[in-house]
């Protein structure tokens, strides 16, 4: 009887062994079940959203350009104007035009760039320097005068022939359509200490050295710097001012390139030095111009001279 109730109990025993054994197992199936529902499959299945959030990381750290884009202020200026760049024939009629200084006649920029410069022409007064605008805006018309009278004044007072004097002016004053001024984005400054554009010697003035150490700053270039007329076409200008908005003014600055090696530095020209890349009047603009007073196309007198051009103060306008 005794062996019967012994044997009994190791029965119990091992079955009771046999159900927790079990239980252990369900336990640990159980929870493999759990780790593979929530842990493995789940993470290959979001493999693709980890790759998305990753993308999406990337997406927000590429437009590095368009933050670039932000730091350049009038992009609109940005345009090559010159023999391989001509203006649009109906260029005129696209800009408006403000007055943006008065002396012996007024001068008129357009209006996008005027408080730039009326901003620089403030500053330079502050520092004791009395600028003098002496061109800004042209006409299609007035630089066509400028051009002929250019050329007789070659024929008349330097015994030129008509071709020595057209080559000559050429390099001196640009074509009606290929001048900046016709663009309203180019002025000549001077100063009362001097105002012969017959040489250089403007370039030794407080205007000038006050006119390159902070013109940048206002959004101008020197635009036909020393040395490198077989680039620009024209002769050595330290009078000839051209905005081009202040991000590109300091970056070509700094640079120490001209308007035409900048271009082609950043791959904007093609080999005849055609831009290709162009912004400014090729580009529909977007926003209304801020300031207007004279529009260009309607009021062209304005910027001719109230005097016969023979009688000029300054009777070359380069
Ligand atoms: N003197 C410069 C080249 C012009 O006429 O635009
Ligand atoms: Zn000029």
């Amino acid at each position: 009887m005794r062996k019967i109730k012994r044997h009994n109990n190791r029965r119990r025993v091992i079955i009771l062994r046999g159900i927790k054994y079990l239980l252990i197992i369900s336990a640990l199936l159980l929870a493999l079940a759990f780790v593979l529902t929530n842990f493995v499959f789940k993470d290959s299945g979001e493999e693709e959203t980890v790759t998305e959030t990753t993308t999406e990381v990337i997406v927000l750290e590429e437009p590095e350009p368009e933050k670039e884009d932000e730091n350049i202020d009038n992009k609109w200026a940005m345009f090559l104007v010159n023999k391989n760049n001509p203006l649009p024939m109906d260029y005129d009629s696209r800009i408006e035009t403000t007055m943006i200084f008065e002396s012996w006649r007024e001068y008129f920029l357009d209006s996008r760039a005027a408080k730039y410069f009326d901003d620089m022409l403030k500053a330079a007064k502050e520092d004791g320097i009395d600028l003098l605008v002496v061109s800004a805006y042209r006409t299609i018309e007035y630089q066509q005068q400028n051009f002929d009278n250019s050329v007789q004044d070659r024929i008349d007072n330097r015994g030129m022939t008509y071709d020595e004097a057209y080559a000559d002016t050429l390099a001196e004053v640009a074509l009606p359509g290929e001048s900046e001024h016709n663009a309203g984005l180019a002025l000549d400054i001077m100063s009362e200490e001097y105002t012969s554009m017959d040489d250089d010697g403007f370039e030794n003035t407080e205007a000038f050295k006050w006119l390159d150490k902070h013109a940048h700053e206002y959004g101008f270039i020197l635009r036909y710097p020393k040395g490198k007329q077989e680039i620009t076409g024209i002769i050595y200008e330290p009078w000839h001012y051209r905005f081009v908005g202040v991000y590109y003014a300091n970056e070509i600055k700094q640079s120490g390139l001209c308007l035409e090696e900048y271009y082609e530095e950043q791959g904007w020209t093609d080999a005849n030095g055609k831009a290709i890349e162009m912004l400014g009047p090729w580009e529909p603009e977007e926003k209304e111009p801020e300031v207007t007073t004279a529009p260009a196309n309607t009021e062209p007198k304005e910027t001719m001279p109230t005097t016969p051009y023979s009688e000029q103060k300054v009777t070359i306008i380069v």
